[in-house]
């Protein structure tokens, strides 16, 4: 007897007003005006996946002096880094590339094996602190405030997500400028201005980190339940956003 294949999440088909699509972009546009009137070197931390498709489409339309740029782990999915390079000749926009230092990364496979991640919290906590919050730091080196596309929506630990906050860790302004954003908002919102789509959400996930640490999800089950799948719910961050 073969089991039947589980049904995958998909991609939300939604019905959100062209009222309110008008109304989002345009509060889109005015945070990043906004940002970008109050600050000179301001960048973006773009990983590719929908929420930061929006903002990049915002920042193509009325703030292109921010810089762009991906944390460039070593472990991303090849379809993530097509993306980047779709994304630059979508839009003429320039995606830094961001990578972990080889020394510190040789030390980490010396410490805990290649998927030490999966052994427990202690080695995915080395593992994303080698691979993405001390490449952020560098990455951030010099600026005076950066861009997420997180929402408060995405997860039990966000709900506390505001537009501007302060990122104590890096001394410098942060802001969310989609925080307020539904599930719902965002997938409209991509359909109405045809942005383009990362490839692994039309295969199953609602959410895209590396690539050992992210999988695809059912239907009906949480957005975040194919990131760090064998952790528990409150510990699936990796520590870009800790305040
Ligand atoms: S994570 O903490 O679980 O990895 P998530 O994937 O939800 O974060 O992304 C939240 C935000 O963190 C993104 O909108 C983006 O701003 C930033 N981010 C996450 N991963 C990367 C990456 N590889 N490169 C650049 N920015 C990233
Ligand atoms: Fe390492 Fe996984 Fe964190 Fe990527 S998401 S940095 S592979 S633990």
């Amino acid at each position: 007897m073969t089991l039947a294949a589980p049904i995958l999440w998909k991609i939300p088909q939604t019905h959100v007003s062209l009222e309110r699509l008008e109304a989002l972009k345009n509060q889109l546009d005015q945070r990043l005006t906004e940002i970008v009137s109050r600050f000179k070197d301001v960048r973006f931390a773009t990983s590719l996946a929908a929420e930061d498709m929006a903002v990049t489409d915002g920042i193509a339309r009325v703030a292109t002096s921010i810089q762009l740029f991906t944390l460039d782990t070593g472990r991303l999915h090849a379809e993530t880094l097509a993306m980047a390079d779709r994304v630059q000749s979508h839009y003429q926009l320039k995606i830094k590339h961001v990578s972990p230092s080889a020394e510190t990364v040789t030390q980490l496979v010396n410490d805990y094996g290649l998927n030490g991640f999966y052994d427990g919290e202690e080695q995915k906590k080395a593992c994303c602190n080698i691979r993405k919050v001390q490449p952020l730091a560098l990455a951030l080196s010099g600026a005076q405030a950066w861009l997420t596309g997180q929402r408060r929506s995405q997860a039990v630990t966000r709900q506390e997500l505001h537009f501007e906050e302060w990122d104590d860790a890096r001394a410098i302004a942060k802001f969310n400028p989609i925080f307020d954003w539904s599930d719902e908002d965002l997938w409209a919102y991509t359909q109405w201005q045809a942005i383009p789509i990362h490839s692994l959400h039309h295969q199953g996930y609602p959410s895209i980190g590396c690539e050992p640490c992210t999988r695809a999800v059912k239907e009906g089950e949480d957005i975040r339940a194919g990131r760090w799948w064998w952790l528990l719910q409150n510990s699936k961050e990796c520590g870009l956003h800790i305040k």
